[in-house]
């Protein structure tokens, strides 16, 4: 009897034993290895999920989630290590030059992984050409696709297009002189020198070896994880009848009502009525007669694209002033009145900006159409993003 209980005992005990084995996720650290991340990270022990859930309303017509179609679509989820590793590698500023610069440093949660500066400084305090582009401004980058033409999906990066895409924008912001200025030689020897990085790239890419293509693309898993899905607008859309922004919704005040409307007739045409997918991706704004930078034009030094810029998406826009490439504009107020009054008949200015005879649109918005169109972009505000803990540097002290 004695044997039994003992033999029922053993059993169970093993069956306990494999049942917890089975459980533990091999994406989780084992106590070891998380001891040893611990020194200097905060992480959790349970691999955080940058699995993106995208309601009915941000998909593209005739496709329903979680069935996304991947060979038209691309694949939405991100991989938790590797976007786990590309937070650690985006906040590591001894991954720049001078080791005070990280990505982070330009690209701020808090500010919609954007910052409050004209210009940034990078390593050395060289500061950037550009006004530094917010990240969370999208569901998702690697979903701001164009259902309606393909060949106008948001794939292209920076203000004049010159990423290809997003692993290439990261490259270049290591290699820049007024980001990070680091090689890949350099960088490869920093991360040698902490250990937590071998086992934070064996769990990414099944073993520690390190190269500037599996940065690139652990950090654009991170990047790409960061998605702005919960603002006010949302929720009015999500429900919304049929997903239509053409009635008022019923969380907004009538203000932001009636900048819905004015907002939909005057500028969706370039940066969308859904925040959702690109329906134009770059676009002239008349800003300047002659403009000190030319954007795509002056990279590919060619004048029918002079002044020509990538249209941001505006979700989260709120938080990154000043605006537009070179941040001339300290509010959004400013940035009203240079479409209600300031367009000028810039050569390339675009035709949703002109009038029937070619001249630049005075859509001349009275004071209150201009605050009811600053309080509809508001709603665009999305402060789960900002403040996810996921998403967030950590690095100890
Ligand atoms: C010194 C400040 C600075 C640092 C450091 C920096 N960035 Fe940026 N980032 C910018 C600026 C400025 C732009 C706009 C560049 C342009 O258009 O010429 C930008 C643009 C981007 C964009 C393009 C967004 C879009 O909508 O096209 C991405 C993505 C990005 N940065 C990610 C990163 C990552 C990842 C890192 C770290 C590897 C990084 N940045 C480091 C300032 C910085
Ligand atoms: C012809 C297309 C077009 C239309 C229409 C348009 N915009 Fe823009 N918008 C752009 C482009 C292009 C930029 C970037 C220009 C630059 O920096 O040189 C921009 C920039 C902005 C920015 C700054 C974004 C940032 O991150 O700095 C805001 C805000 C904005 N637009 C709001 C509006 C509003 C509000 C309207 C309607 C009254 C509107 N836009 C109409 C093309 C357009």
């Amino acid at each position: 009897m004695k044997n039994v209980t003992a033999f029922i005992c053993l059993l169970f005990c093993l069956l306990v034993f494999f049942s917890c084995e089975k459980e533990r996720n091999l994406d989780d650290y084992s106590n070891e290895e998380y001891a040893l991340i611990s020194q200097e990270l905060t992480l959790p022990q349970v691999v955080n999920s940058y699995q993106l859930e995208l309601k009915e309303h941000f998909l593209p017509p005739g496709k329903t989630y979680p069935k996304v179609n991947t060979v038209s679509f691309g694949d939405i989820y991100s991989n938790n290590n590797k976007a786990t590793l590309g937070r650690v590698l985006f906040y590591d500023k001894t991954l720049s030059l001078d080791r005070n610069v990280s990505c982070g440093s330009c690209h701020h949660p808090e500010r919609a992984f954007s910052d409050d500066k004209q210009f940034s400084e990078g390593v050395g305090e060289v500061i950037t050409k550009r006004n530094t582009l917010a990240l969370a401004t999208t569901l998702s980058f690697k979903i701001s696709y164009s259902p309606i033409d393909p060949s106008l999906s948001r794939s292209k990066f920076s203000w004049d297009d010159s990423a290809a895409d997003l692993p290439q924008q990261v490259k270049n912001a290591f290699l820049s002189e007024n980001e990070m200025n680091i090689e890949e030689e350099e960088i490869k020897q920093r991360i040698s020198e902490r250990p937590f990085y071998s086992i934070l790239f064996k769990k990414a890419f099944g073993t520690d070896e390190v190269n500037s293509d599996r940065i690139a693309e652990s950090i654009s898993a991170f990047v790409d994880a960061i998605s702005s899905v919960n603002s006010k607008f949302d929720k009015g859309l999500e429900s919304a009848a049929l997903f239509s922004v053409d009635k008022d919704f019923y969380n907004f005040t009538a203000e932001e009502n009636e900048g819905k409307k004015l907002y939909n007739a005057n500028c969706a045409s370039c940066h969308t009525d859904k925040h959702n997918f690109t329906v134009k991706a770059t676009a002239n704004n008349g800003l300047e007669m002659e403009y000190s930078d030319n954007g795509i034009g002056g990279r590919l030094n060619d004048p029918d694209f002079y002044g020509v810029f990538k249209i941001p998406f505006l979700r989260n826009i709120e938080l990154t002033a000043p605006y537009m490439h070179d941040g001339r504009f300290e509010t959004l107020e400013e940035v009203v009145d240079h479409y209600s009054e300031g367009i000028v008949n810039h050569s390339n200015l675009s035709d949703e900006l002109k009038d029937e005879n070619g001249n630049p649109l005075l859509l001349n918005f009275n004071q209150e159409e201009k605050s009811a169109l600053v309080a509809y972009l508001k709603t665009l505000t999305d402060k789960e993003v900002t403040s996810d803990e996921k998403f967030l540097d950590p690095f100890k002290g």
